[in-house]
């Protein structure tokens, strides 16, 4: 099967290993980022790679940058196959501007313990697990080794950027999350919540990172939330996840290797987001070799 999981290119220094994707110096102005076919749940990494996702967040990745050029400059350079993207080298903002509408994961456990303020953004009372907030909240928080929420007059006061710059961060944030809920709506899915990370480019805010993806977002089927709101779980992840909890191993931990059945319908149903969202089936050669294929692209372009 053709995957690309734990992989170097010799020519270019890795300048970042993350959970899912690797980051490779091109030059002062330019960064390679390479989508992998890791998965990760409950925090760690899975043994197996999952094919053809990495060309499946990179595709959604650039399909909404392309799609959200009228809210904001963005660091997309070009496409370099199915996996990598070619980006500008921006200097980054370090927080995560977190937009969120509906209370579930760790705000929702925090409701439950009485908070009502989350990151600085108040909520309501008597909400119940799931449900939308009368509007979306931002919840940025810093990234650091453990990313910690923060009000945006800390933001300010401990100089992560300037008043100005976040301003204009929640602007966009929150418009890239009212186009993209819009988008996600006619398409069947709820943009549950999702994150955005800004940088500078000649002084200039840009969107750097990813967008929209599974990753970096929640996605819910519509339908399922009508039928059962508090039930609304994350299309792309909830059944590896409940595979692990029913499957831990015999010393009562959850396993790090899924099952060939869980792999293939993983595959199925990250294609199929791929496939509903950009109206296009995904180019993903079966039997190629993802790492040759970069390879190959990579020399088009004279990169390497
Ligand atoms: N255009 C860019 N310029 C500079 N840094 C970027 C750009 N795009 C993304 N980054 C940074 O690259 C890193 C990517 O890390 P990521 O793959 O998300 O791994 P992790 O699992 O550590 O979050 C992030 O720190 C992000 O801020
Ligand atoms: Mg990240």
């Amino acid at each position: 099967m053709n995957y690309l999981y734990d992989f170097d290119i010799p020519e270019l220094e890795k300048i970042h290993r993350g959970k899912v994707r690797d980051s490779f110096r091109v030059n002062d102005k330019q960064r390679l980022i390479v989508v992998s076919d890791r998965i990760s749940a409950f925090d760690s990494n899975l043994k197996n790679p999952i094919p053809s996702k990495g060309a499946v967040l990179n595709g959604i990745a650039n399909w909404w940058f392309e799609n959200t050029r009228h809210i904001t400059d963005n660091h997309v350079i070009k496409m370099i196959g199915t996996n990598a993207m070619l980006v500008k080298e921006a200097v980054p903002i370090r927080v995560e501007m977190v937009v969120r509408g509906y209370i579930c994961g760790s705000v929702w456990r925090g409701y439950e313990q009485g908070e009502r303020t989350f990151s600085g953004a108040k909520v309501p009372n008597n909400l119940t697990r799931n449900a939308a907030f009368p509007q979306p909240i931002l919840t940025p928080t810093t990234k650091e080794k453990n990313d910690r929420p923060i009000t945006p007059d800390e933001i300010v006061a401990e100089g992560w950027t300037t008043a100005e710059l976040y301003k204009k961060m929640s602007e966009k944030a929150l418009a890239l999350y009212d186009f993209g809920s819009k988008v996600m709506a006619e398409r069947g899915y709820i943009l549950v919540d999702t994150k955005y990370e800004f940088g500078l480019l000649d002084g200039k805010l840009i969107l750097i990172d990813e967008i929209h993806t599974p990753d970096s977002s929640r996605f819910w089927s519509a339908k399922d939330y009508e039928k059962a709101p508090a039930k609304a779980a994350q299309i792309d992840k909830e059944f590896v996840r409940q595979w692990m909890l029913a499957n831990k191993t015999t010393d009562g931990n959850l396993p790090n290797t899924l099952s060939n059945e869980v792999v293939a319908e993983a595959i199925l149903r990250y294609q199929h987001i791929y496939e509903t969202l950009t109206g296009e089936s995904l180019k993903w050669d079966e039997n190629g070799d993802a790492l040759q294929q970069l390879r190959r692209e990579l020399k088009k372009e004279g990169i390497i």
